[in-house]
């Protein structure tokens, strides 16, 4: 193997991984300490001036034994930290002993360079095809008194800007500890003035991207819902104070995991930055026996030297080409009509079949059956843990329905909540000590409903065989995996009292059995991750299931700004947005039925209302946007996209998606309120071939690509609220 992406200067033990876009260099610095050197673009090889200067710095001390006071780890840029060492930072990894200490001093002592990527046990990761598309580096740091053992893991990948960190601790001592925080990565930047760009938000109101400057002391952002949350994305950006969309320096931290995180960014007395991404350390503690190995989640990191655009599409280009592992991340995704904002829970066979009919008529390739067909769930209150058919609602059974909805040349999808138990449940009255709760203490509902101990193997087992049931009697060919609450009551009656702190860690780990084991016996079928909408909207998640229902917010407007955000991270692939009834259930606004379109066409598209109750001329825009969406739909799952105006910071929003060869592209601008004078604007396209010619698909008209990009076209000036424009273009000679 050429070992081309990562070389290792012995002489300096400096560590250089790069592949021509990118340089990671990390190095070895006295007291067998390992020092960040430089993230950034790309240098051709590192010739020893980033060393670390020698300073006699008064509070900062130094290394036991030393005499030399001009070096500190207090103010060494570090890669991986561990308490009770003179480093007064957060750090990486907190270890309580037998003896109550926590002191680690991880010394280097060895490393290892492999072609590919080693998959991580458990957990989602991004992977490799063939082991040419990276290379991975492990340093391993030990601790001698304790025999502790930190590995950590760095692959660079050839094509995508991208580095992948995490990190594997063995116990190689005689004694267990219990491991109280074990970040996947730690980077300490000198002197930089940066901003901070996290995605907050609220359940119906996900992923608003919020902008901070980095102030002294220490910022967290982080989950302790046990889910990554609608609250707070486990993602972050650190960004230069001038960089936008198209210019400026960019980090992006991108956190694999559906759990607990925290992203800690810490200013210092030197203005230096550390930031540490992982599993969070609330209500965490881990034992790890001699002999027995840890392994925490990995975070994708990039850098971009061209604006948050850029940022963006080394995470779209690793997720949906090495994360999502899917058949279908670059297949067509149906089309779909789904029931929940049509009927809610009043339905029955009878009032679908119609529903199902004019979905065929109009063009619709999947009929989606929500909440409401188990048990007998007729509201939010019953029935969560008894994946049964409902027979007053399907008195032929589910197959039958499932036929009829096929006869229709439809495709079938189901909606499931596996992770959920209600008080009235069969499963409840047989097993109540599946759900999850602790011991003397009454547990917390949240509509009405509470967890399963997914950290319990029985409790995965028993799910696993219902919904699999479910799945190979009655034909199903989707899945929307829901679940509808943030964990509470964390215990989990499977585990001893010295073992509680890791429930939320295996709550999350045995999810992923779970769906690993589904996706494994069904691979044809297409899940659709959901949590509230966008509860758990991370690239765990992206591992097991291609696509996550972005927002229950389904309104146009408020889309946008949930849209918009969602891209900072994750690929149009993985989003899915829905035409709904007007006026919005959640907002109450009324937008056009084309604006409602244009803003689910920019996901994977499909509708959530009653097409029974459709006029005429409605049926006639879906029959026209399903023809548009045909058009472009291959653009909006596997091409660029490009994020062109911000609904924050102005009234508008537009985006545009272009095909890897650049030969066709996919506009669509939003004007959100009108004005009685209005200014004029335009929307400029971005990435598109400046030496090509492209024609608008409808009007045939033929610009330059650098007439799109540079001039642009004037935005119509149209005189009501939430106008929406889209435009398609082909390359012609
Ligand atoms: C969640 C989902 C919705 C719907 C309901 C059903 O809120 O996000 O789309 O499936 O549950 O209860």
């Amino acid at each position: 193997m050429v070992k081309d992406l990562i070389i290792y200067d012995e002489a300096k033990q400096v560590f250089h991984l790069t592949n021509g876009h990118i340089s990671y260099l990390l190095a070895v610095e006295e007291g067998k300490t390992l020092a960040s050197l430089y993230f950034g673009k790309a240098v051709k090889a590192y010739h020893g001036q980033g060393k670390y200067p020698r300073v006699d710095r008064g509070f900062s001390g130094n290394l036991p034994g030393s005499l030399d006071r001009t070096y500190s780890k207090d103010t060494l840029p570090r890669e991986y930290s561990s308490a009770g060492e003179m480093d007064y930072h957060e750090p990486a990894t907190i270890v309580r002993q037998l003896d109550g200490s926590n002191a680690l001093n991880l010394e280097f002592v060895d490393y290892k360079i492999q072609a590919g990527k080693p998959a991580l046990e458990g957990l989602p990761a991004a992977y490799v095809e063939n082991d040419d598309e990276a290379q991975t580096l492990t340093v391993v740091l030990k601790d001698q008194l304790t025999g502790l053992v930190y590995n950590l893991l760095y692959t660079i990948y050839r094509d995508v800007d991208i580095i992948a960190r995490s990190v594997k601790v063995e116990n190689q001592g005689q004694k267990e500890v219990y491991l109280e925080k074990v970040a996947s990565m730690q980077l300490d930047f000198v002197a930089k003035d940066f901003d901070t760009i996290s995605l907050p938000g609220a359940h119906v109101n996900e992923r608003h991207p919020d902008r901070k400057p980095v102030a002294y002391g220490r910022q967290v952002f982080e989950s302790r819902r046990g889910t990554s949350s609608h609250q707070m994305n486990p993602f972050l950006a650190l960004v230069g104070k001038d960089t936008n969309d198209f210019n400026g320096e960019a980090y992006g931290f991108n956190f694999v995991y559906s759990g607990n995180h925290a992203i800690s960014v810490e200013k210092d007395q030197l203005d230096q930055t550390r930031i540490l991404v992982g599993i969070n350390d609330y209500n965490f503690s881990w034992k790890l026996a001699p002999n027995e190995t840890f392994q925490a989640p990995e975070v994708l990191l990039t850098y971009s030297d061209q604006g948050l655009n850029k940022m963006s599409h080394a995470f779209h280009e690793i997720i949906r080409e090495r994360v999502v592992r899917s058949e279908f991340k670059h297949a067509k995704r149906p089309i779909l009509v789904n029931n929940w904002e049509a009927t809610y829970f009043d339905f029955d066979e009878e009032k679908l079949m119609p529903i199902v009919d004019e979905a065929k008529q109009l063009g619709i390739e999947m009929f989606v059956l929500d909440d409401g067909w188990f048990g007998h769930r007729n509201d939010d209150n019953s029935s969560l843990g008894d994946w049964k058919i409902f027979a007053e609602k399907f008195p032929h059974g589910l197959g039958h329905f499932a036929d009829y909805v096929h006869a229709q040349g439809l495709k079938f999808g189901l909606w499931f909540e596996p992770e959920m138990i209600s008080y009235d449940s069969d499963l409840y009255r047989q097993h109540p000590e599946y759900l999850m709760q602790v011991p003397g203490r009454a547990p917390s509902p949240s509509r009405n409903q509470y967890l399963l101990d997914l950290s319990n193997p029985e409790v995965v087992d028993n799910i696993y065989h219902q919904v699999a049931d479910i799945l190979e009697n009655n034909g199903i060919d989707y899945v929307k995996w829901d679940m509808n609450r943030s964990i509470s009551d964390i215990y989990s009656v499977a585990l001893p009292a010295d073992q509680q702190g890791e429930v939320y860690h295996r709550y999350v780990l045995g999810y992923y059995r779970l769906m690993e084991r589904l996706i494994q016996k069904f691979p044809h079928v297409l899940f659709e991750g959901c949590s509230g909408g966008g509860g758990r909207f991370d690239a765990g998640v992206a591992y097991y299931m291609p696509q996550i229902w972005t927002s229950d917010n389904t309104d146009a407007v408020a889309r946008l700004t949930i849209q918009y955000g969602t891209s900072l991270a994750y690929p149009t692939s993985m989003m899915t947005g829905h035409v709904s009834a007007i006026p919005n259930h959640q907002t109450g606004r009324q937008t056009l039925f084309e604006t409602r379109g244009a803003a689910a066409m920019s996901t994977v598209f499909g509708y959530e209302l009653d097409l029974t109750k459709l006029t005429d001329a409605e049926k006639a825009l879906v029959k026209d946007q399903i023809k548009e969406y045909n058009q472009v739909r291959d653009l909006v799952v596997n091409g660029d996209f490009y994020r062109l105006k911000s609904p924050l910071t102005s009234n508008q929003a537009a985006w545009n998606f272009v095909s890897k060869d650049q030969n066709e592209v996919f506009v669509a601008s939003f004007n959100i309120l009108t004005a009685a004078q209005p200014v004029f604007t335009k929307t400029k396209l971005y990435g598109l071939d400046p030496n090509k010619n492209y024609q608008n698909v409808a009007t045939k008209e033929v610009f330059g690509g650098d007439e799109l990009m540079e001039i642009g076209l004037f935005d119509p000036v149209i005189h009501q609220d939430f106008t929406a424009q889209t435009y398609h273009f082909k390359v012609v000679d």
